[in-house]
């Protein structure tokens, strides 16, 4: 694995996804236009009405892609541990009718093991239930079975709010191995501990979830996918914490001056200068976008 920057990485996912025909798009704003969510908390959002085929694509292209600015308050009180952030760039592909499963994993697989070059054997992947046929895609992939476990709707069922497009997903990990595990027999992708780290999701989105919560059919089978781009960072520049990478480490880095303190020498200390990073980057992008 070849040490690469978060904006090298940025631009090569964009660069393979519109060498596979996709449209590149900008961000959309951190503020939607969409009454049901307060925040942009993920690449899909600016697409829902594609999903929805309320707005169609231009043809020339069978999907989109985009580095999308989101912010997630859902795990605002893990926020200064080794993987969570309240902003985040999410890596997009986006599918509404063109492609699905077969592209998607054989691309995702592609794009990790060929373009980043990530080993094939710290890849660990999960699917939804009882979703039979991504197992199959991942094995023909050259995926071992005892790499591919399945997961309930907590985890492999993705849905931006209680309304709207959402989907069965399959998530891929990388096992960062054991020193960083919680070390119990048990532990595997979708363990609370940072073995294994998710850093690429891919949702089959297939359904508009209604008010009344049941899943009505959408009118195509879509793609949505979202690769973390601080967590891929990480992974690529070989630290087990988001905050050491080149982006994030820089910003702990001015908290160190204006406070007067050193970074890892205390780990109280530290974790308010992640939690400082980290919400100091939120702000400045919510003010931006108004
Ligand atoms: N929308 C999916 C997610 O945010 C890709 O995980």
């Amino acid at each position: 694995m070849k040490y690469m920057t978060t904006a090298e990485i940025r631009e090569k996912y964009l660069a393979f996804f519109e060498e596979k025909g996709c449209k590149r798009m900008p961000s959309s704003s951190l503020i939607p236009d969409d009454p049901s969510l307060l925040l942009t908390s993920a690449g899909m959002v600016q697409f829902k009405p594609y999903f929805l085929h309320q707005k169609e694509l231009d043809p020339a292209y069978i999907g989109t892609t985009t580095a999308q600015k989101c912010v997630r308050t859902n795990d605002i009180d893990n926020i200064g541990d080794a993987r969570h952030l309240s902003f985040f760039e999410m890596m997009g592909n986006f599918s509404f009718g063109k492609y699905f499963k077969n592209e998607m994993c054989a691309w995702a697989f592609e794009f990790s093991t060929e373009v980043l070059g990530l080993p094939a054997e710290k890849l660990y992947f999960t699917v939804f239930e009882d979703d039979d046929e991504t197992i199959e895609i991942w094995k023909s992939l050259g995926v071992p079975e005892d790499h591919i476990s399945r997961l309930g709707e907590d985890d492999n069922f993705w849905r931006a709010g209680p309304t709207g497009p959402c989907g069965p997903c399959s998530e891929i990990y990388f096992d960062q191995g054991p020193e960083v595990g919680c070390g119990s027999p048990d532990c595997k992708p979708g363990c609370d501990c940072d073995r294994y780290l998710e850093f690429w999701n891919c949702v089959f989105t297939q359904f508009d979830g209604q008010e009344d919560g049941t899943l009505a059919p959408l009118l195509t089978k879509n793609i949505d996918t979202g690769m973390g781009l601080e967590r891929i960072a990480a992974i690529m520049q070989g630290v087990t914490n988001n905050y050491d990478t080149d982006v994030l480490r820089s910003l702990v880095g001015v908290g160190e001056r204006l406070a007067g303190k050193t970074y890892k020498q205390d780990a109280a200390v530290d974790k308010s200068l992640r939690i400082i990073a980290d919400h100091s980057r939120s702000v400045t992008f919510m003010i931006a976008d108004g």
